[in-house]
């Protein structure tokens, strides 16, 4: 179990029955073959409906809060009222998946499998897709996030190695979700085949959010106007976000805050306090090599 790995290697690979439809999951996620694997693959959404997906700490809970908030009228105050968590039915989750036949509409749900990976349902019912808004992050803040998270999380196993065993982990597809490239390239290129997919940057969320909430908000067909769409930038800047109890995680039990705080830094470029300068070669190395073809493209500044 990852929690039985403070003292022993110091790179971790997630064993093999916590693999689920190919992606590398963590202890309470799903299993081949179980009741909630089959709720998964039978989930019945709806146009109305919304999923926010992403690779793991790349913007997720921000886009699920303004996600949220366009779903109901921009109401910031009802938002504070409930966690993200049960606002949003993360649906690798064991226990998660199981509330979503129940939601009421909109359902709002969160997921980091890639593309390959969404229940069946999804795949095979091209008519009555739910939007899906996708976020992904230049991947050296990615990284560094995740290493942070690793640290943090109880169910990540309170991750006890260093930066450049976390980079090796990183680069060699051990952590959990897998491969960064291959998950942000398939979801890219479905999003251009697919209008019901709207592909995010964090760093353009972090630079013009007003522009992106609008873009989101037209996206997902909803009226807001200049006012509200400025309270919502307000309302979902980092230190705002950081000091709301309803989406930083303080209060969940899986998180140890006293290690690495759910909202840490908020920043783009902090790769560079963490990257050597070899490492940041053998990582470009790899980005150029991995994207290349794609038109997809990454601010690391
Ligand atoms: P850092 O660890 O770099 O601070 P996710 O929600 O996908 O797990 O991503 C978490 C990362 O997004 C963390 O990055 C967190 O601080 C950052 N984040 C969360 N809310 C944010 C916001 N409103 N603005 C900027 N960054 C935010």
């Amino acid at each position: 179990e990852m929690g039985k790995n403070q003292e022993g290697p110091l790179t971790y690979k997630v064993p093999d029955e916590h693999v689920f439809k190919g992606v590398k999951l963590h202890d309470g996620m799903l299993h081949e073959g179980s009741e909630e694997a089959d709720i998964y693959d039978n989930l019945e959404l709806t146009v109305d409906d919304c999923i926010v997906a992403s690779y793991p700490k790349s913007g997720t809970t921000w886009t699920q809060e303004i996600v949220w908030l366009l779903h109901h009228g921009a109401d910031t105050d009802k938002a504070k009222e409930t966690t993200l968590t049960e606002r949003f039915s993360f649906i690798e989750m064991i226990q998660q998946i199981r509330k979503v036949p129940e939601m009421l509409p909109p359902k709002l749900i969160k997921t980091h499998v890639p593309y390959s990976s969404l229940p069946r349902n999804y795949l095979n019912n091209s008519t009555t897709r739910p939007k899906v808004v996708y976020i992904a992050r230049n991947p050296k803040d990615t990284a560094v996030s995740y290493f942070h998270f690793y640290r943090a999380n109880r169910a990540y196993g309170l991750y006890k190695g260093s930066w450049s065993d976390f980079f090796e982990m990183f680069i060699n597809e051990y952590t959990v979700y897998g491969c960064w490239f291959k998950h942000v390239v398939s979801w890219h290129n479905f999003a251009k085949m697919e209008p019901n997919i709207l592909f995010l940057k964090y760093e353009d969320m972090k630079k013009k959010p007003t522009e992106q909430i609008h873009k989101i908000a037209t996206f997902l067909g909803k009226d807001i106007d200049k006012e509200e769409v400025l309270k919502l930038t307000e309302h979902t800047k980092f230190e705002s976000m950081k000091s709301n109890k309803a989406v930083n995680y303080s209060s969940s039990e899986r998180i140890d805050a006293s290690v690495s705080p759910f909202m840490r830094k908020g920043q783009i470029g902090d790769w560079k306090n963490y990257f050597t300068v070899a490492q940041n070669e053998r990582f470009m190395m790899m980005y150029e090599e991995k994207l290349k073809g794609t038109d997809l493209t990454f601010e690391f500044e």
